[in-house]
């Protein structure tokens, strides 16, 4: 208890002894075993790992996604076990947004039409949603495709679509399940970093996953996970893992 106070000032998920098994008929599949970990505020956080290790488990528990077996999970403040379902509904459209790995972008609207659709949903005005919109399609470098649908972008413009979509509320915590595992390894690398100088800009959380151990320069903090359990942390300065 009193550890998760203390940290969670500086830290915007805290993971204490945290263990996510599931369960098929009678048979029990531990996929997170005893996880104790601190994402810091405003970081770039990477959790590496190969197919099956636990990444998707790990990201849907810090998305109040999914709740977790034992242990204690606190988000951005929140002790979200303690929180009824509607809580945790209104807790997440506050502070959470998800990048997916096959974009998720609605087909019908175009790239400024879907950026724009979370701020019609949380009823901002017109002028101010026009606005921000604009910025956010210039942050990532598509204000000239605007008006196109998602079935005329590439995938790394779709991708920066949802970039622009998840940042567009300012939420707190981005999280981003596999966002390069559609993307050639060339693309997927300038999406993360594109990732990182928004990150930076907008000052929030960022944790994304991958299986991809070449994007590690790329990240602030890396969590490399296997087999449910976290075999290290590391931390880097910008341009290199120490
Ligand atoms: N809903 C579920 N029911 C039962 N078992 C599950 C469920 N979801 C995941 N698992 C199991 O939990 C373990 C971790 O799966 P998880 O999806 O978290 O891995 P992952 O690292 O995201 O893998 P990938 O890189 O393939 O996406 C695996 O053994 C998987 O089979
Ligand atoms: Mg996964």
């Amino acid at each position: 208890m009193s550890l998760i106070q203390n940290s969670a000032q500086n830290n915007t998920v805290v993971f204490e002894k945290v263990f996510k098994t599931y369960q098929m008929g009678e048979v029990l599949i531990p996929a997170l075993k005893n996880i104790s970990i601190n994402i810091p505020k405003q970081k770039f956080t990477m959790i590496l790992g190969p197919s099956g290790s636990g990444k998707t488990t790990l990201l849907n528990l810090i998305g109040c996604l999914d709740q977790q077996t034992s242990g204690r999970i606190e988000v951005c403040g929140s002790d979200v076990s303690r929180l009824t379902d509607d809580e945790i509904s209104e807790f997440r459209a506050k502070n959470i947004a998800f990048i997916f790995q096959n974009f998720n972008l609605i087909p019908v609207l175009s790239a400024y039409e879907n950026i724009e659709y979370p701020l019609i949903l949380l009823g901002m005005n017109p002028s101010e949603r026009r606005e921000r919109t604009l910025s956010m399609l210039s942050s990532v470098g598509l204000v000239d495709h605007a008006n196109h649908r998602p079935n005329q972008l590439s995938g790394g413009q779709k991708q920066r679509v949802a970039i622009a979509r998840a940042l567009v509320k300012q939420p707190g915590l981005v999280l981003a399940d596999e966002p390069t595992a559609n993307l050639d390894s060339k693309t997927g690398a300038s999406i993360i970093e594109l990732m990182h100088n928004i990150q930076e800009k907008f000052g929030a959380t960022f944790v994304f996953s991958t299986h991809d151990p070449q994007l590690i320069s790329h990240a602030e903090q890396t969590f490399r996970i296997c087999d449910g359990e976290i075999l290290n942390e590391t931390t880097a300065s910008k341009g290199g893992s120490q």
